[in-house]
């Protein structure tokens, strides 16, 4: 066994022990959820309108200090609406990192638009504002419409640095905040940094509703647009059924709207245990030659969605033995997602050298993160 496996399993002992098995991450649910959704059965309203939606935007605002907070189904619609809300149509272009989950990439798609791949910084492992300076400078012919920052794991980019870079070049920064809720960068919550951001409640973020999304604007204009677009564009009236304009479907159940509620009523609680958990595994890991644990820089305040280990030098066999080792132990660790720039579908967008992608590639292992 390596010695990082060896330090995991030490590390995980007694739960492995005592549950058999170590996720990479799991939802705990500890306090109001089974009231909430209980109370959605019981009063019949589990579908697209109700006081538990309505209850969840405002915990999302309050939150993250966005001044509107529209939920929808999942963070790649709500993506997919920033993206739009920014002006992204068929045609147009979309800086975003490679080194993000697909649905950055595919939001982008879903405008019929095109990625153009710029690198991250090895700090922050979000996009790197001077390459995306030096990017849209070389191609401002191009009909580059918006810059995608995704703060990766929870920890924000360099938001200053972007959001300077994309004003002075007339681009709408939209932020894919799916992994930062509870993130601050500077002391302002992730969200706030640019036109529209997009959030995501998959099981396996920080908190969930089962799967769902939301907007966070500061824009009153594009808050009601986003509400406008996602609720089948439907004009308020009694009984009429008129729409005026093709809207999408993308409204989040009231039953899975419940579940957010109560799960927002413990976000401060979930990040700090996972911020304990990120200082428990630097101890764990301090004095391990050639491996470190991805720390937040000194301008951030991290929600450490997941807790990452990083080799000093590429080495993708030995992420793949870790990750083997630790599964026949029942430790979950998973590697970095494959870059967009190394996936069929967008192996042929333009894109930039990307020496930190390539490297953060082989040398990153997310640990188990669970908020418990
Ligand atoms: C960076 C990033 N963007 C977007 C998404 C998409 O969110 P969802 O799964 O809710 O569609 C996720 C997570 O799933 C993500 O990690």
């Amino acid at each position: 066994m390596h010695e990082i496996t060896r330090r995991l399993v030490e590390f995980w002992r007694d739960d492995a022990k005592a549950e058999g098995m170590v996720p990479l991450h799991a939802p705990v649910f500890r306090g109001n959820e089974a009231a909430y959704v209980k109370d959605c059965i019981d009063t019949g309203w589990v579908s697209s309108v109700g006081a538990y939606v309505d209850r969840f935007e405002a915990m999302l605002a309050e939150a993250t200090g966005v001044a509107h907070a529209v939920a929808v189904v999942n963070g790649t619609a709500a993506l997919q609406v920033c993206l739009h809300l920014a002006g992204v149509r068929p045609g147009h272009e979309v800086v975003v990192p490679s080194l993000t989950f697909v649905a950055t990439a595919n939001a982008v798609s879903h405008c019929g638009a095109a990625c153009r791949f710029i690198d991250v910084e090895e700090r922050t492992l979000g996009l790197d504002p001077v390459r995306l300076d030096a990017h849209l400078t070389r191609h401002k012919d191009r009909p580059i419409k918006a810059v995608v920052v995704m703060h990766a794991f929870g920890q924000p980019a360099d938001l200053d640095g972007l959001a300077e870079v994309c004003a002075r070049h007339g681009v709408a920064l939209v932020e894919d905040a799916a992994e930062s809720l509870g993130s601050l960068y500077k002391g302002r919550h992730t969200g706030n940094h640019g036109l529209v951001a997009s959030l995501s409640f998959n099981g396996n973020k920080i908190v969930t509703t089962g799967g769902g999304g939301a907007i966070l604007t500061n824009d009153a204009a594009l808050a009601k647009r986003a509400k406008h677009l996602t609720t089948t564009a439907k004009l308020p009236h009694p009984f009429r059924f008129d729409h005026d304009e093709v809207g999408w479907n993308y409204r989040l159940p009231n039953l899975n709207a419940a579940l957010g509620c109560a799960q927002m009523e413990v976000l401060a609680e979930y990040v700090e245990h996972k911020r304990r958990l990120a200082e428990r595994y630097d101890a764990a890991f301090a004095g391990l030659d050639g491996v470190r644990i991805f720390r937040e820089t000194a301008e951030v305040r991290s929600n450490y969605w997941l807790t990452a280990l990083l080799l000093d030098r590429p080495d993708r066999a030995l992420i793949e033995r870790v990750i083997e080792e630790a599964s026949a132990v029942g430790i979950q660790c998973r590697p970095l997602w494959t870059p967009m720039h190394r996936l069929a579908m967008y192996g042929d967008c333009p894109r930039d050298a990307l020496p930190v992608t390539e490297s953060v590639a082989d040398r990153l292992i997310s640990l188990p993160s669970s908020p418990r």
